[in-house]
């Protein structure tokens, strides 16, 4: 089995690369913020919730996207792995995901990061939110929200996924394509070493 989590700032580029990989290595891929977007849209409770919180840019509550991520991989136990994206995005839900992987027989292979430097993330978040609908990209305060979260609760997970020796990053910035080669290459030698 291949657990892969995309890490890496709001506009990395997590969603689009994992389209990619999911079909190229045959994996779930799991978005946090999708399942919110789309509790949102059905107007369920979770929805509601979530909402109040990304529409100013802020993290929901791990409480609450702990369970809906267990969910996910339960309802998808027979995959050949996952891709992580979005998730773990606090140093609590990197542990609990740890000891639900465990209990399942299942590990993170690697983290994979995507960096790219915030003025450009601020140009294509910018651009997207003019057709995607999407609130919390529409405002550059809530844009700069997104990353202050981001440095103050996500950041850390480097130091977390170093310590177990399963940190890797790549430039995000180039092409998409240019960017996918990359990835298909790191995993390829990860499975390589396995
Ligand atoms: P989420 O949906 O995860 O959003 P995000 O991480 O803030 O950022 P994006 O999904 O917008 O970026 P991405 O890295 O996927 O990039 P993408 O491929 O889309 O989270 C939204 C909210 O949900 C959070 O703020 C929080 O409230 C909540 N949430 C989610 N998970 C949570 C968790 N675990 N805990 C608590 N709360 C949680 O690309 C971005 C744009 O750039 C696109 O338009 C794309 O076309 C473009 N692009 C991509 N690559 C390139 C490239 N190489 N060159 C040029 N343009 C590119
Ligand atoms: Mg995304």
């Amino acid at each position: 089995m291949l657990n892969i989590i995309l890490f890496g700032k709001p506009g990395a580029g997590k969603g689009t690369q994992a389209d990619y990989i999911k079909n190229y290595f045959d994996l779930v891929h799991i978005s946090t913020g999708d399942l919110f977007r789309n509790n949102i849209k059905n107007e369920t409770q979770m929805g509601l919730i979530a909402k109040s919180y990304m529409d100013e840019g802020k993290l929901v509550p791990d409480e609450v996207t702990i369970d809906m991520l267990k969910s996910e991989v339960i309802n998808n136990s027979k995959a050949n792995g996952f891709i992580f994206d979005g998730f773990p995005r606090t140093i609590s839900q990197a542990e609990v995901l740890d000891i639900f992987l465990d209990s399942m027989k299942m590990n993170i292979r690697a983290t994979i990061s995507l960096d790219v430097e915030d003025f450009i993330l601020e140009d294509r978040l910018i651009k997207r939110g003019k057709t995607s609908g999407r609130l919390d990209d529409q405002n550059i305060n809530k844009i700069r929200n997104r990353f202050k979260e981001y440095n103050k609760k996500t950041l850390p997970l480097i130091n977390y996924y170093k310590s177990l020796n399963k940190f890797y990053s790549i430039s995000g910035t180039g092409t998409i394509d240019e960017i996918r080669d990359k990835l298909v290459n790191m995993i390829n030698q990860l499975k390589l070493n396995d």
